[in-house]
């Protein structure tokens, strides 16, 4: 078997780890440059934000760190997503806008901006970008690797690493089935992979050699030793840093990770139209359906969940989470890392 290889200059890390991005307020240019300062490589999040808006982060992250770190985009293919099937779920969620008082949301399509953000990056030169919900053309990622922006792609099996690779991406993040948020799984329709992350590493590592970076559901000290066991360069953290003092997680995002009444995560498309792990709630069970419409749905659930947040409606909210969460701890990044040092 080939082992996965060290990670590239760009990472060169004190500590093997990596701070996910987190979209949608968790990934603050503070908790960013937190995880770099404690010896890892944090992550700065494009989704969602507007160009500007992610150039002001990577301006603000570099006055928080002279440390590397990278930005993560979304990449949104086109879907043809069924008219009826939406307009049906926006007739549905109408009993939930009514609750609140609001409209629910318009249908749309669009690339999350795709083409301004990768003017920015190609502008600020982050030392990595990593990619997911989808692999870039081959003509991105290899402009991008000549430029010397190390290309790092989200997968989430042996196929879409094939892929990736073949792409030209220089690093694999793979995610494993137990991740909070959404899953990188590149065809939404799919059936996101249950394949254990051990496993996942093992079978991609035996074909690919490429380094691997690997997350999802890791949340104690013994699995990040049992991750790099495996070959992977660097575990990637999410839910374990939405807690930390340094991140921009909202409050009844917070109270909710640590509430005993929320007992279990779950995958949902419900909200985005995209499978994501989140923790068990309501909205979930209330519209348990599977509308691979993304981000149409985002757009139509928007209004609901910002009516959610401003109420504090918990069972209403997109609360994501990996299945590790209860171990969440709060606190400065730098001691959350500490602990999950091997
Ligand atoms: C709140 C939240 C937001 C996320 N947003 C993104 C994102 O913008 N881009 C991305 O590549 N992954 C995103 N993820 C997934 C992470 O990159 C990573 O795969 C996941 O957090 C790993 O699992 P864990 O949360 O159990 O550590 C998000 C995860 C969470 C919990």
């Amino acid at each position: 078997m080939n082992r996965p290889t060290s990670l590239p200059k760009p990472f060169d890390l004190a500590r093997p780890i990596i701070g996910a991005p987190m979209a949608g307020g968790p990934s603050t240019p503070e908790l960013v440059a937190a995880v770099t300062n404690a010896g890892g490589l944090g992550f700065l999040a494009g989704g969602y934000k507007t160009p500007q808006q992610l150039a002001d982060q990577v301006t603000a992250t570099r006055k928080l760190t002279v440390g590397p770190f990278g930005v993560n985009l979304f990449v949104v293919a086109a879907n043809d997503a069924d008219e009826e099937e939406l307009d049906a779920y926006r007739r549905e969620l109408q009993y939930d806008a009514d609750r609140y008082g609001v409209e629910v949301g318009a249908q749309k399509w669009d690339d999350d901006m795709w083409t301004g953000k990768l003017e920015v990056i190609n502008d600020l030169r982050p030392d990595v970008v990593s990619f997911t919900f989808n692999c870039p053309e081959a003509d991105v990622l290899t402009t991008l690797n000549r430029s010397g922006i190390h290309t790092a792609v989200t997968v989430t099996s042996s196929a879409e690493a094939q892929t990736a690779a073949e792409r030209g991406a220089r690093t694999l993040i793979v995610q494993g089935p137990h991740a909070g948020g959404h899953r990188a799984t590149f065809d939404p329709a799919a059936e996101p992979g249950t394949e254990p992350l051990p496993d996942l590493i093992r079978s991609i590592s035996a074909t690919l050699n490429l380094p691997i970076i690997a997350g999802g559901g890791i949340s104690t000290r013994h699995e990040v030793q049992e991750i790099l066991d495996t070959g992977a360069a660097a575990v990637q953290l999410g839910t374990a840093l939405l807690l930390a003092d340094e991140a921009g997680t909202n409050a009844a995002h917070r109270a909710a990770l640590r509430d005993p009444a929320f007992t279990e995560t779950k995958i949902t498309w419900a909200f985005t139209g995209r499978p994501a792990r989140g923790l068990r709630n309501r909205f979930m069970d209330e519209h348990d359906r599977r509308c691979p419409a993304y981000p149409q749905i985002h757009y139509i659930t928007a209004p609901l969940r910002a009516a959610a947040l401003a109420n504090n409606d918990q069972q209403a909210l997109h609360l994501w989470a990996g299945t590790g969460y209860r171990n969440a701890r709060t606190g400065p990044v730098a001691d959350i890392i500490a602990d999950l040092i091997p």
